[in-house]
């Protein structure tokens, strides 16, 4: 073969690979509303930046006539290119070859890339579009999955891990994305469950439909194992982009300081008046948060589910910040086992990857009943408690309104190490709100008192009294719990002040194997 022949042969390799399962194959998976794994990529990463890896490895089953099926890249585009000018590491799996089903040499692959990422301190983005493991290999399959699994839990906490879920992930391989850091689904194109339709009918009679079992609106909404509900894959795709820019490269980095063209001393005169004069009137404290932001740019996680709390990354000064925030407009704010769970596991990827923690309070305490205690609220409050306590990075607490009882422990407390904490003049840190506290307090002379105005009366004045002595920020600033109480409208340069200052903060837990968080 001559020197041209062989450069040739190349390029048709190359051509024979990047066409994956075939023209039909392609055009099917368009008539559905999907990207190829192809495309794809090209649309997650920095124009004309990737650069694929192991582009001819072939499966190398022999059974079910397999051997006669040879598809160049086997059902899974791998390499690294850019987001943002910034290196990450990406898998494809690519529906048009076997249905994007796992393989050996396919499971080799993404571990390669992996272990790349892991030595060079990169995050690693995988899409996942699959018919789970190839039926025809077996064992083999599930061997290369788990050693997917394995490569994902020793990532975690040390390269960001993120994962799209545009078409099917089903059984065993939903473990994969389980084990990373965010979960991106498009809608009506994506699902995710450990058992099918079919096989929750015969074993458990019921019927239900695939998007109904294991759609992103469900994993968006009931389950919370979606971090995002995308409208489409260019959404997707738009929320991978968008959360790398929040994350630094890997834990030993801090996140991307970008130009800040808000002004840092910008004062918001409508957060004056923004908290109710009524303690019970809900509010949202998304308003708040979308003011006091750089240009009000706010990436909401979990946006439809446990919606008592708020969490997602922000900018102040250009720098990334993550922001837990009850929300007063949904359940009253109260803590629940979803929204503790929810909380938790942000507060521990932002401490993970040094992106510092805006806490803003107002929590009226945990939700009770039965279904709570039954579902282990002890076991899933300690966890955000924990994750609080153990996190390292800078923590700013504001308390907006109510802060009671265990709840006001939970929420970055000054004893669970918030270095800075704060409270507008409407805060209420207190063991109970009023009514709660006079109900048991006075429970016994308030029944004494026959007359129904007076004992209203009553009622009135000792919810005064209480409220006075205990639901007003200044008994916890006294003990210095509270570090300062500040006019709303000045949050914002507070805020960035308080992040400022705490930028060179070192704090080290103590030494162990690892913590064992009530999970
Ligand atoms: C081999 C597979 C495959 C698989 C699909 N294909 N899944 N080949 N192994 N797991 C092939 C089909 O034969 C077909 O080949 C092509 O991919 C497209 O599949 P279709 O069925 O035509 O596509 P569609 O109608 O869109 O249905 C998609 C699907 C369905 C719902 C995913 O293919 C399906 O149910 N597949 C099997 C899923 C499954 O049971 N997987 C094993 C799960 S257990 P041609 O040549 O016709 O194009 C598992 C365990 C993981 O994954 C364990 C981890 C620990």
């Amino acid at each position: 073969m001559s020197r041209q022949e062989e450069i040739k042969k190349l390029i048709d390799m190359r051509e024979e690979a990047r066409l994956g399962g075939g023209e039909k194959r392609i055009e099917k998976q368009h008539a559905q509303g999907k990207y190829t794994a192809r495309e794809r990529i090209e649309m997650i990463l920095d124009e004309g930046s990737f650069e694929e890896f192991d582009m001819f490895v072939k499966h190398r089953s022999h059974d079910f006539g397999l051997e006669k099926q040879q598809y160049l890249g086997d059902g899974v585009v791998t390499g690294h290119g850019t987001v943002d000018g910034r290196i990450v590491y990406i898998f494809a799996q690519d529906f048009t070859v076997f249905g994007g089903s796992l393989s050996e040499t396919y499971a080799k692959k993404i571990c390669k890339l992996m272990d790349q990422a892991m030595l060079v301190g990169a995050p690693v983005i995988g899409v996942n579009d699959s018919g789970g493991a190839r039926i025809q290999e077996g064992v083999m399959s599930l061997a290369g999955y788990a050693e997917i699994f394995q490569r994902n839990i020793l990532a975690s906490g040390v390269i960001p891990q993120i994962s799209a879920i545009f078409g099917p992930c089903a059984g065993g391989a939903v473990y994969s994305p389980a084990l990373t850091d965010v979960v991106i689904m498009s809608d009506k194109t994506s699902y995710m469950f450990v058992t099918g339709p079919k096989v929750t009918k015969t074993v458990t009679g019921e019927n239900i439909t695939t998007e109904d079992l294991g759609g992103a609106t469900v994993h968006a909404t009931k389950s919370g194992i979606a971090h995002f509900r995308a409208d489409d894959e260019d959404e997707g795709i738009m929320l991978i982009r968008k959360t790398l820019e929040y994350l630094p490269q890997n834990n030993l980095e801090d996140p991307v300081q970008t130009e800040c063209k808000d002004p840092i001393d910008r004062l918001d005169d409508v957060l004056n008046d923004i908290i109710p004069e009524n303690p019970n009137q809900p509010y949202d404290v998304k308003d708040i948060i979308y003011t006091i932001v750089d240009d009000g740019e706010f990436l909401e996680f979990h946006r439809h589910y446990a919606k008592n709390i708020v969490v997602g990354f922000v900018k102040f000064d250009g720098r990334p910040v993550g922001v837990v925030a009850n929300q007063p407009n949904f359940l009253a704010g109260v803590l629940d086992i979803e929204s503790s769970r929810k909380a938790a596991r942000f507060v521990r990827l932002c401490d993970s990857f040094n992106v510092p923690i805006l806490t803003l309070v107002d929590v009226p305490g945990f939700l009770p009943g039965s279904a709570q205690e039954y579902g282990g609220i002890i076991a899933h409050g300690a966890k955000l408690l924990f994750a609080y306590g153990e996190a390292t990075v800078p923590k700013v607490t504001i308390t907006l309104r109510k802060s009671y009882g265990g709840a006001h422990d939970v929420m970055s407390s000054k004893q669970l190490r918030g270095d800075i904490n704060y409270a507008w003049p409407s805060a209420e840190i207190a063991v109970m709100g009023a009514s709660g506290a006079v109900e048991i307090l006075e429970g016994k002379n308030i029944r004494k008192i026959e007359n129904e105005d007076e004992q209203l009366k009553y009622i009135t004045e000792k919810e005064a009294e209480y409220k006075n002595k205990f639901a007003n920020p200044y008994v916890a600033a006294q003990h210095g719990f509270i570090d300062d109480v500040i006019e709303p409208r000045n949050s914002r340069f507070r805020i960035i002040r308080a992040f400022k200052t705490l930028e060179n903060k070192k704090l080290i837990n103590p030494p162990k194997k690892h913590s064992n968080i009530p999970l």
